[in-house]
């Protein structure tokens, strides 16, 4: 693509959901594209915008001159959307900004936005540039998501009742969702799980997945051997799709030191977990324990992932947020931190990416977000589902299901069975297998974005007859 620069000046205006792992999928693209000669403007809320400088560095958003971040003032909470309607205005007023002649940058020629912020198609049509979605979540849930409405039309959603929820209604096989095969009701994005029919989530992912149908082309963050059935479901259904993924190893690939170093992190990082991982001599004897940046646990729960990890008898390295716990502080049993003190380490946050390829980690107890899922294939590391809400449903049933590389553990947490699917994922007979198709998923990611790989060539195809025409 090293026309690009020659032939213009590309200015891609990044609009992520403003929330963490929707960011870091939207970042890792926008640095992507930098590295292709675009001009990029990324835009934050303000409040992430003044979380990301308390927890970092400040260089590290704003190094470069035609890499910039902007932020709009609007107070939003992500937890109850639709958030649109404050972020409506002031994003139409800053992109009015960066269109007038007058700014140091190009005028836009095209918004990169979120799929689940769909307002900025009527953006993109006002100044009458191309609007591209990048799908933060897997090609799987993302058509669960679209097939919400359908769901809805044939009554199946919402539940009659809240028996429901446990009476073996989830159960029930949905056979016709194309390229979706043997799926059960609760193997689809959580938001079914509600008798209101005008749930808020439900609705708002329901609208934001049709939406999709009215982008100019969707970047799906996944690759072509992972998810091609499903894929190519999807092909004839939405504008054009191209599968670019796994982001993080496309970064690395591609993107020089200066560009890698520029992230967008709410949470401060604790940099000794990488030392204590050092400390850790056996290859492969770390369980890392991270539910990402949403879930909320209870006090019970934590309990009982505290007793799992600690009877299980493995190193570990868990990474335990300061507001996960719902309603309360975080507090850990004393004879539990007593007990494993030699062998575990409890940290707020991590540099994820780094902890998941250092060799001392064996294996990942994930909620099975998508960020979570692509790191944990780039990385090779196989994995255990403790999926909680949204996609991370869909994503374990992949993981474990099509893809044989993750053990599930129950919604109820158990002790017991986190000791148990610990030991098996990092040294059992069932987890022989999940182990050796988590390396074989690892070596597809990495040739898929090789030079000449398909997410490299997606990508190539899509700056060339979407982005850049
Ligand atoms: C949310 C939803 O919960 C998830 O289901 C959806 O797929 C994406 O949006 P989140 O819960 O934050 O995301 O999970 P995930 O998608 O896994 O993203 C977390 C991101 O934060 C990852 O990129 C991960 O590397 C990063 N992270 C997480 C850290 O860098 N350090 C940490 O300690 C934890």
């Amino acid at each position: 693509m090293g026309s690009i620069a020659s032939e213009g000046k590309p200015h891609a205006v990044c609009i992520p959901f403003p929330a963490q792992g929707h960011i870091n999928a939207m970042l890792k693209m926008a640095k992507v594209l930098y590295s292709k000669g675009f001009h990029i403007t990324f835009i934050h809320t303000e409040s992430n915008y003044n979380r990301v400088i308390d927890s970092a560095d400040r260089s590290s958003l704003c190094g470069l001159a035609n890499f910039r971040f902007e932020k709009i003032p609007a107070d939003i909470q992500i937890n109850h959307p639709p958030i649109h309607g404050p972020l409506w205005a002031p994003t139409r007023s800053l992109l009015n900004k960066l269109n007038e002649p007058t700014s140091d940058m190009p005028l836009p020629t095209c918004i990169v936005s979120d799929s689940f912020m769909s307002f900025t198609l009527e953006l993109a049509a006002e100044l009458g540039v191309p609007n591209i979605f990048l799908c933060p979540v897997s090609a799987c849930s993302f058509m669960g998501f679209l097939y919400y409405k359908e769901l809805m039309a044939r009554d199946i959603v919402p539940l009659k009742s809240e028996s429901d929820l446990t009476n073996g209604y989830l159960e029930t096989v949905i056979d016709w969702i194309p390229g979706m095969k043997n799926i059960r009701l609760r193997d689809l994005p959580s938001y079914i799980r509600t008798t209101d029919p005008n749930d808020i989530l439900l609705n708002f992912c329901k609208d934001e997945a049709q939406a999709a149908l009215r982008a100019t082309a969707i970047i799906m963050h996944t690759f072509d051997d992972l998810e091609r059935t499903v894929l190519d479901a999807l092909s004839p259904i939405l504008p054009p799709v191209y599968p670019i993924g796994p982001l993080d190893l496309l970064c690395s690939q591609i993107l020089d030191v200066k560009i890698k170093s520029i992230w967008s992190s709410l949470w401060k990082e604790d940099s000794t977990c990488m030392d204590w991982l050092q400390g850790v001599r056996a290859p492969g004897s770390v369980i890392y324990v991270n539910f990402g940046s949403g879930v909320h646990l209870t006090s019970q729960q934590l309990t009982e992932f505290a007793w799992g990890i600690a009877n299980s008898g493995h190193n570990f390295l868990w990474v335990i947020r300061p507001d996960m716990v719902e309603g309360g502080s975080v507090v850990l049993p004393a004879e539990f931190l007593a007990e494993t003190s030699t062998r575990g380490l409890v940290t707020s946050w991590c540099l994820q990416e780094e902890v998941l390829r250092h060799p001392s980690v064996g294996g990942f107890l994930t909620h099975c977000g998508w960020n979570s899922t692509m790191e944990a294939i780039s990385a090779g590391v196989p994995v255990i589902c403790w999926p909680v809400f949204a996609d991370q449903p869909t994503n374990s049933r992949y993981l474990c299901k099509e893809w044989g590389k993750g053990l599930e553990i129950d919604g109820n947490v158990e002790r017991d069975e986190v000791a148990k699917q610990i030991g098996e994922l990092l040294e059992g007979d069932e987890g022989k297998e999940v182990r050796k198709n988590a390396l074989k998923w690892k070596e597809s990611a990495v040739r898929a974005t090789e030079l000449g790989g398909k997410s490299s060539l997606h990508l190539e195809r899509l700056i060339k007859e979407v982005m850049f025409r």
